[in-house]
C-alpha cells in the first residue's frame, strides 16, 4: 500500500518478472540466491508469489485446475498432491475466506468482481504456500469483512 504512482506495481512486477520491465542495474536475491536470470515460472517454483493489483482473467481454466497445477508445479513429479488432500485444503481455505465453493469451478477470475478477484489472489497464496509473498494493493476493492479476513 502507498501513494499512487510511486512504483509499487513496477517494483512488484519487476521482482516477479513482467517482461515489460528491463533491469538496467542491481540484483534481486531470494534466500541469498540471484533470481535475476530466472524466468517467471522458476521464480514461482522458488517460492515467490505476487498477488496482482489487477489480476488477469483466464477463460477456459477453472480455479480448481489452476490451483492444483500451481501446487503440483512446486512438488516432485512422484509426489503430486492427492485429490483428497487438495479438496480438504481447498475447503478449509474457502471457509476461511468466506468464499462460495462454486467459485472453484468458474474460470479463473472471469467475470469476477474486483473484490472476488482479490479474495482469489489470497486463496491462491493460501493454497500455494509461497515462502515470499508480495501483495500489491490487496486492500483495493475489498469490502470491510473481506479486508478484515485478508
Ligand atoms: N512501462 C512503463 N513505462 C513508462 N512508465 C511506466 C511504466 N510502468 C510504470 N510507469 C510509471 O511509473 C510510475 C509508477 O507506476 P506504478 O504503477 O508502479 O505505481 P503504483 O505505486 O503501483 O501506483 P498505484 O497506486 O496507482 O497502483 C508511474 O508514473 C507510471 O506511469
Ligand atoms: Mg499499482
Amino acid at each position: 500500500m502507498g501513494p499512487n504512482g510511486t512504483g509499487k506495481s513496477t517494483l512488484s512486477e519487476t521482482i516477479m518478472r513482467n517482461p515489460r520491465y528491463h533491469i538496467t542495474e542491481g540484483d534481486i536475491l531470494l534466500n541469498d540466491e540471484s533470481i535475476i536470470n530466472m524466468p517467471v515460472d522458476e521464480r514461482a517454483r522458488k517460492g515467490l508469489f505476487l498477488a496482482m493489483q489487477y489480476p488477469a482473467e483466464v477463460p477456459g481454466v477453472t480455479n480448481a485446475e489452476f490451483l492444483r497445477a500451481a501446487i503440483n508445479a512446486r512438488r516432485p513429479k512422484n509426489n503430486l498432491i492427492s485429490i483428497m488432500d487438495f479438496l480438504k485444503e481447498l475447503d478449509k481455505n474457502l471457509d476461511l475466506l468466506d468464499m462460495n465453493e462454486t467459485m472453484t469451478e468458474r474460470y479463473l477470475n472471469e467475470g469476477c468482481s474486483g473484490g472476488e478477484k482479490k479474495r482469489n489472489e489470497i486463496l491462491q497464496m493460501l493454497m500455494i504456500k509461497p515462502s515470499f509473498g508480495i501483495l500489491d494493493e490487496i486492500d483495493s476493492g475489498l469490502d470491510i469483512d473481506a479486508l478484515q479476513i485478508v
